[in-house]
């Protein structure tokens, strides 16, 4: 189980995690209702019926939690705010009770050495705010940077890593056209609005942050996979371009270039105002980087965008969810993303879902797990040494968690979780990140 970092001293290893996946106590202390306990509530959603309703308990569990990650030896933890935990109808009255956890469990990171990376928006939006139609409203942004000004007063004084929203491009287009996330619609002119309205939001709490927290660290989080096409058919290529904009640009193009891509331009032009591009495009400090695998797209006439997913050569080898395990497509990435926008890179999330189970001896052996972390970092090193300036990497998940429509089945976690009982049992996968870790401390910088 050889773990060989080829990481600066300085580099930042972490874990990551979000708020809807993992905390449960969804009726709990005053928490308001999100978009996701309805769209869970809805039949034939989410896989098995399952919901986030107790998940992994962790927001009785946080110190057992921090515990496992003082194990991991881990520089940072990236967790979420729930928004209806903290203001449970999204906008006015504040919850005490909701605010104070995360108190305790931003002190018992500090305790332990580990730096909190909190994320305001990991797509658990009030439901109250769902009914004013969300991020199709653009109050929306108004309300999310009032958010984020409560979130900077509470914690600013010991939180300074700030990610303003997890995956928008993720949310917004399985939210409002392709289906599998909620609120679960299909239309144009929402998703239209949405995309804007995300990146209005995003520019103004990048302010509220920088306003009231002294020495924040700044940035949104993007999932960026190269978009291939299945075969080089005109439908399927345009269809691979189509996806690109949405998935790739539509966010960091206005928020980091200050323009929307020109494929989407006019579509958005009638949702926008005249100084709006420049109050998305604000200052930040790094760019938050996703990635799991390139995607292999197709033309599908049963979305208003015509793009649908198709499946990788056949030489390509899979994760147990299907996903294409191609590292080579993480460096590609990293390296187009340091060219396009020229920030240094956190890798916010990275990791794979394999079929964890408990053997005879109680251990649970995830090879498969293993096998991609090396292979990704390796490719990430190598896309350092090519002059990327990454300077930190977050495995998904510390946990197996709730993983949105596939339920419960797919487990990303380095840290088992049997759910009826809720006991944690790390895996082999654990102890080979805590030794690439710790191997970065032993080689300080060249
Ligand atoms: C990302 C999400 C995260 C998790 C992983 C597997 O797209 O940000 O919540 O579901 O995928």
């Amino acid at each position: 189980m050889i773990a060989d970092s080829r990481a600066p001293a300085g580099f930042i290893w972490g874990v990551s995690t979000s708020s809807y996946q993992i905390e449960g106590a969804a009726n709990e202390d005053g928490r308001g209702p999100s978009i996701w306990d309805t769209y869970c509530r809805q039949p034939g959603r989410i896989a098995g019926g399952d919901t986030g309703d107790v998940a992994c308990d962790h927001y009785h569990r946080y110190a057992e939690d921090v515990r496992l990650m003082g194990g991991l030896g881990v520089d940072a933890y990236r967790f979420s705010i729930a928004w209806p935990r903290v203001m449970p109808g999204g906008r006015g009255d504040v919850n005490e009770k909701g605010l104070s956890f995360y108190d305790r469990l931003i002190d018992a990171l500090i305790a332990a050495s580990i730096e909190p990376w909190l994320c305001l928006y990991h797509w658990d939006l009030p439901q109250a705010l769902g009914d004013l139609g969300g991020w199709a409203n653009r109050d929306c942004a108004q309300w999310f940077a009032d958010y984020a000004a409560l979130i900077a007063r509470r914690y600013g004084d010991r939180v300074k890593r700030y990610a303003t929203f997890n995956e928008p491009s993720v949310f917004t287009l399985y939210g409002y056209c392709l289906g599998g996330q909620a609120p679960g619609l299909s239309d144009r002119t929402m998703l239209l609005r949405a995309i804007h309205h995300v990146n209005l939001a995003h520019g103004a709490a990048v302010d509220r942050l920088r306003a009231d927290v002294v020495g924040a660290s700044i940035g949104a989080i993007h999932n960026c996979q190269p978009c291939r096409p299945v075969d080089k058919s005109l439908e399927n290529i345009s269809a691979a371009r189509t996806l690109d904009t949405y998935w790739n640009q539509a966010f960091p193009d206005p928020q980091l270039l200050g323009q929307y891509p020109p494929a989407l331009a006019s579509a958005i032009a009638p949702h926008q105002r005249p100084d709006d591009l420049a109050q998305i495009c604000r200052r930040v400090d790094w760019f938050g980087l996703n990635h799991y695998s390139p995607h292999y797209i197709k033309a599908d006439a049963n979305n208003f965008l015509g793009v649908g997913f198709g499946d990788a050569p056949t030489e390509v080898p899979r994760s147990s969810l299907g996903w294409p395990v191609e590292p080579e497509a993480f460096r590609e990435t990293l390296n187009g993303i340091y060219r396009r926008y020229g920030l240094p890179i956190y890798v916010l999330e990275n990791g794979t879902a394999s079929r964890d189970e408990v053997d005879s001896q109680g251990a649970v052996v995830d090879v498969p797990r293993i096998d991609y972390l090396r292979a990704y970092t390796a490719a990430m090193f190598e896309a350092m040494a090519e002059g990327a300036d990454v300077r930190g990497y977050f495995v998904w998940s510390l946990l197996d968690n709730f993983e949105w429509g596939s339920g419960y089945g797919p487990r990303f976690g380095l840290v088992y979780v049997d759910y009826p009982t809720q006991r944690r049992i790390p895996k082999t996968s654990f102890r080979w990140y805590a030794e690439l870790v710790k191997s970065t401390v032993a080689h300080p910088a060249a």
